[in-house]
């Protein structure tokens, strides 16, 4: 066979695989190292030369020389339009749909929190934060609880090994802040609280309690009366009535419980209220002498009060939770609904 006849079966070979490759059933690669490559088709074609006679061959290494271009040409071209379709794609297309980038939610409990927050930030409140495993003396003795006091049974305890606790109520914090100032004292304390308690619709073995502290030279029962009552209007809305209740507290003295009207309008009402039409929200009173004393702080001088809410309590108030426990499953459902 004459070189010359190679060079023309190569050509229309190649013209057949370069439809197949545009047709897309060929990989480029595949072609190109078929004709071009080191091992391809053209350079096979070189050393033929030497077999034909000297006159002859500048014509015919032309000859491969063009169908070589010819081919490098075509190819080329097609991987040029491959490529510059692949940068389209990582093009911006902004009539495209956006990703849905969705957006964590704030937790009910945090919400809550934040918002009694601002509303004691307004009268001059600031927050500090007291730790969750304490001694027996920051969350009893020096809260005028003795051991065997009666009044430990109200709140059952977790201790740790090494005869800590877990603090079973956020007034614990009052020690630790008065014990490192003097008044005028005027602060909140929020954070977790345990109790070990059977879990149920109700209750938690943990839950959430805002403290709060008010210190000064001329505090009275009536200060405290109008803070929470003002608290109350903020926070559940301007007509909303509250009523204390006498209650006891080692701590306070007097001691007191401030309840919401929530109305008795419907059956839910009925049982959550448990057909008074009052809600218990906190307990209060005016600081005892006895803490007072624990901290150095002269009780001739100075009074104070105290309250304690329980945050859960007023969540599921507020957005009508009906299972305490769904505060601290960790739902992904239940929890994008507060954004
Ligand atoms: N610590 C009390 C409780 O957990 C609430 C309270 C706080 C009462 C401050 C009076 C004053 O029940």
């Amino acid at each position: 066979m004459s070189i010359k006849s190679n060079i023309n079966e190569i050509r229309s070979e190649f013209d057949s695989d370069f439809c197949i490759l545009e047709s897309g059933q060929l990989e480029y690669k595949e072609i190109f190292y078929k004709y071009l490559g080191r091992k391809g088709l053209i350079v096979a074609l070189y050393p033929l030369l030497s077999t034909v006679e000297v006159s002859e061959k500048p014509k015919l290494g032309n000859e491969i020389n063009s169908l070589k271009n010819y081919i490098s040409e075509k190819l080329s071209v097609f991987e040029s339009n491959l490529t510059s379709e692949d940068n389209s794609k990582d093009l911006l297309d902004l009539s495209l749909p956006s990703l849905d980038k969705s957006i964590g939610s704030i937790h009910p409990i945090t919400l809550i929190i934040d918002e009694i927050q601002n509303i004691f930030k307004k009268i001059g409140f600031s927050s500090i934060y007291g730790p969750e495993v304490d001694s027996d003396y920051y969350n009893f003795e020096a809260l005028n609880i003795p051991k065997h006091h009666p009044a430990r049974d109200m709140q059952d305890t977790f201790y740790t090994k090494d005869s800590n606790l877990l603090r079973t109520h956020t007034s614990g914090s009052q020690i630790h802040f008065m014990e490192n100032s003097s008044p005028p004292i005027r602060i909140l304390s929020p954070g977790r609280v345990y109790r070990n308690e059977d879990i149920s619709v109700r209750s938690y073995c943990l839950f959430h309690q805002i403290e709060g502290l008010y210190v000064d030279e001329k505090v009275t029962f009536s200060d405290l009366k109008g803070t929470l009552d003002y608290f109350a209007k903020e926070f559940f809305g301007p007509d909303t009535k509250t009523r204390f209740r006498p209650s006891y507290f080692p701590f306070t003295e007097p001691s007191a419980e401030m309840d919401v009207y929530w109305g008795l309008e419907n059956e839910s009402d009925y049982r959550i209220t448990k057909g008074t039409g009052w809600l218990e929200i906190l307990g209060c009173g005016m600081v005892d002498p006895e803490v007072f004393k624990s901290v150095k702080i002269d009780p001739d001088k100075y009074k104070g009060y105290a309250f304690g809410l329980g945050i859960e309590r007023i969540a599921m108030l507020k957005y009508g939770i009906e299972d305490i426990r769904m505060l601290f499953d960790g739902d992904i459902r239940f929890l994008r609904q507060f954004k």
